[in-house]
This record gives C-alpha cells, sequence and structure tokens, in this order.
C-alpha cells in the first residue's frame, strides 16, 4: 500500500475557512431559510475594476489573434507587469526594486508555502499567535514541526503571542530563530505595524542572520500616511527579507488569482558547507520547474491596476470596504464590544462577550443572528476569546449585521 506523508496526520483541525463552511453547511441543511451575512474569510465582494475587466477582453481578443496569440509566457510574469509593479508598489515608495526582483504568481497564500521549498529544514521558525493559519499548517505538512500539545501549538514553533497589551506587534524572540513570518497590516488582528516596529525586526534579522517572510497582502488599506506599506521602506531589508503581495484584496482577484512575490538579487542564504547562496537563484529555479506562469490575460488585468484609471478605481474599492470596517468598529463599541483593527486593514478584531469562548460565539452569531465570522482561536491559541469580522461585503450586508448584533448585545 503506498505510504502517505505522515506530517498531514498531525495537522490538529481541518483548514480553518474550510471547517468554518462546513459547520454553516451544517446550520444551513437545518435552517434552511436562515437569512445568512457572511463576514467570516476576507472574501471580496464587489465587482472586478472597470479598468481590469476592458484589459482582460482586449487581452482576450488578442487571443483570438495568430499575431497577438500568447502561448506559456515566463514564469516568473510578463516583464511589462514586473515593471510596473516595481514601478508604482516600490520606486514610488522609494525602495529600490527592480523588475527582475518581482516574481508574478498565482497567490500570496501558495507563495508563503512554496517559499519552503528553498529553505533549510533546519531552520528555527517563528510565528506571530494569532496567525495566518497557512505560515504553521505548511510548515506542519513541510515536517519542519513537531506534534501538536493541547493548545494546538506545535512543537519547534516559537511563538510570538501579539495581543492587546503589546499592541497586537510581534516582540522579537528570546531564543534565536532563523526564519520570521510576520504580516503586516496584520491578519487577523487588523493592526499596522510603525516603521520602528519593522526596523527592530530588520536589525534583529541581520544580526541574527535570519529571514524575514514579509506577508503585504493588505498594504492598500493602511490609512496612516506614518505607516510603512513595504518592508523595504526599512534600512537594510533588502538584506533580510523577503515580501509578498496580492491583487487579491486591493483589486478584487480573489477569484482571478495574481500576485507576486518579491526576491531581491543579493539576499543570501547559506549552504551546510557554509557557502553563501543567492535566494534569487532558488527562488526562479523553484519557479521555473513547478510553475508555469499566471495567464496573460489575467496579468494583463493586473497591469490595468496600475493605469491612471485603474488606481482611481482600486482607491474607490478600498475606501468603500474601509467604510464598512469604520462601520463595524463604530457599533461594535456601542454595542459595549472591546474592539481593535478595522483602521489600517479590513478586520475588525473583537473580544468575546465574558464567559464565551471563540467557537462558542461563532455558534451564538450564527444561531442567534445568522451572521458568520472567524473564531480567534482559529489563528492560534492566543486568539481564544477573540473573533474577527471582515470588511469585505456589501454596505446592506454590513448594516443589517450589526443591527443584529446590537439586538444581540453583549
Ligand atoms: C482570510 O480570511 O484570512 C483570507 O481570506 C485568507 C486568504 O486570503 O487566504
Amino acid at each position: 500500500m503506498v505510504k502517505v506523508n505522515e506530517n498531514y496526520l498531525k495537522l490538529k483541525a481541518g483548514y480553518l475557512f474550510p471547517e468554518i463552511a462546513r459547520r454553516v453547511k451544517a446550520f444551513q441543511e437545518i435552517n434552511p431559510g436562515a437569512p445568512l451575512i457572511r463576514l467570516g474569510i476576507g472574501d471580496v465582494t464587489e465587482p472586478l475594476p472597470e479598468a481590469c475587466r476592458l484589459a482582460m477582453k482586449t487581452a482576450i481578443d488578442d487571443m483570438g489573434r495568430h499575431e497577438d496569440f500568447h502561448g506559456y509566457g515566463p514564469e516568473q510574469g510578463y516583464a511589462w507587469l514586473r515593471e510596473a509593479i516595481a514601478r508604482h508598489d516600490f520606486q514610488a515608495r522609494g525602495c529600490a526594486i527592480t523588475a527582475e526582483e518581482i516574481f508574478v504568481s498565482d497567490g500570496s497564500k501558495c507563495d508563503s508555502s512554496n517559499i519552503l521549498d528553498i529553505l533549510g529544514e533546519e531552520n528555527r521558525i517563528a510565528v506571530t499567535d494569532p496567525v495566518y493559519p497557512v505560515y504553521v499548517d505548511s510548515n506542519v505538512m513541510a515536517g519542519r514541526t513537531g506534534d501538536a500539545d493541547g493548545q494546538g501549538q506545535y512543537g519547534g514553533l516559537t511563538y510570538l503571542p501579539i495581543t492587546a497589551a503589546n499592541g497586537f506587534v510581534a516582540p522579537l524572540p528570546s531564543t534565536p530563530v532563523d526564519l520570521i513570518y510576520l504580516c503586516f497590516p496584520n491578519n487577523p488582528t487588523g493592526a499596522g505595524a510603525s516603521r520602528a516596529h519593522l526596523q527592530q525586526w530588520v536589525d534583529y534579522a541581520r544580526s541574527h542572520g535570519s529571514l524575514i517572510l514579509f506577508d503585504a497582502a493588505y498594504e492598500a488599506f493602511i490609512q496612516d500616511p506614518d505607516l510603512p506599506h513595504s518592508i523595504y521602506e526599512i534600512e537594510g531589508a533588502r538584506e533580510c527579507a523577503i515580501e509578498f503581495r496580492s491583487f487579491s484584496k486591493n483589486a478584487g482577484f480573489t477569484g482571478t488569482r495574481c500576485a507576486f512575490t518579491v526576491v531581491p538579487r543579493g539576499l543570501m542564504g547559506q549552504s551546510s558547507t557554509a557557502e553563501p547562496v543567492e535566494l534569487w537563484g532558488l527562488w526562479n529555479r523553484r519557479q521555473c520547474t513547478k510553475f508555469n506562469g499566471v495567464s496573460y490575460v489575467v496579468q494583463r488585468g493586473a497591469e490595468a491596476v496600475y493605469s491612471a484609471e485603474g488606481q482611481v478605481q482600486i482607491k474607490a474599492l478600498i475606501n468603500f470596504y474601509m467604510e464598512n470596517a469604520a462601520i463595524i468598529r463604530r457599533e461594535l463599541t456601542a454595542a459595549g464590544f472591546e474592539v481593535y483593527g478595522g483602521e489600517q486593514a479590513p478586520y475588525v478584531w473583537l473580544k468575546t462577550p465574558a464567559g464565551t469562548d471563540s467557537w462558542g460565539f461563532f455558534d451564538q452569531l450564527l444561531s442567534r443572528a445568522h451572521v458568520v465570522g472567524t473564531p480567534g482561536s482559529g489563528f492560534g491559541a492566543a486568539g481564544e476569546g477573540y473573533f474577527r469580522l471582515s470588511a469585505f461585503n456589501s454596505r446592506a450586508n454590513v448594516n443589517e449585521a450589526m443591527s443584529r448584533l446590537r439586538a444581540l448585545g453583549t
């Protein structure tokens, strides 16, 4: 009989969002008419920006003519998209990132897992707690952790609690780590990170020879002009950080799929014999072997994000979701909840009522208000007693969900 990858057997539960979907489906089977409002998974609801749609339609027509037809594209992404990204997202903010350092992909979720392919198994890994579960589960699947304890924390991982007490930013580890996952603006707490905070991390990584895996999927939602949008705005970050970015949330590409990863030239790791090895070359090699690129049509859609019209349209989308976040914050605060986040990211992080744990609150909200959220404990042990509401929904649904929550009281 074929043997399975037993690391999968160490995983504590189903992946968080399918697990929520399973529970919601079970509820719907018993309550078929219940008018559900989904503020759980951070999936966008508003249509794709017109500039992106028009660019994709034109690209479809290109594919219908011999002279403009595109087969396999470059595994790293088309040069015109990589150049637009480098110019608008990095050089315009003073970051010396070039097109060659941008690798276009089909998602940050995949890239933040796939990056493990090029990193040694002996690396000591740190994650925040709570954390986007992909970082942890992908390490478990790859056999880079021990078993889970009673709280669901895996042996071999260093957990850095992010709490109300530390302003939801990651404390430096007390024992040395080689690989650090940071996500800012943060999923799930919605917290932003200051320049000074990220500088501490870059200084730490440089002095310890560590690598920061920086997930900036929500950077477009930052409202505070003093907060950095990229780790490369921090001095020294080119020497110690890889950054993940996505068109999913800022431009509504969750279903369309386009993202990118930045691997600076000259960013080094080392072999077991202490030979320096450039990570760019390894990632390029990995992508050329295992990935055939994002479709031409979708990359043309992503390129349109950087057009003048595209920029206006995505700003309107972002403002729309951040107004939802402001409504959620305001209404929950008025209803007596302790509320965090929602100011630099489209996620609101709230304390569950006294005596109710995260899944208990999930069940209450689902059964009594027909509102779906995400239990904080699904993001890690330190998320117990918290709950995440996503601002990705229509205004009518957000207003209705808040009036049902108000009626529920704390
Ligand atoms: C979330 O809800 O945390 C996000 O949708 C996850 C993701 O983008 O994969």
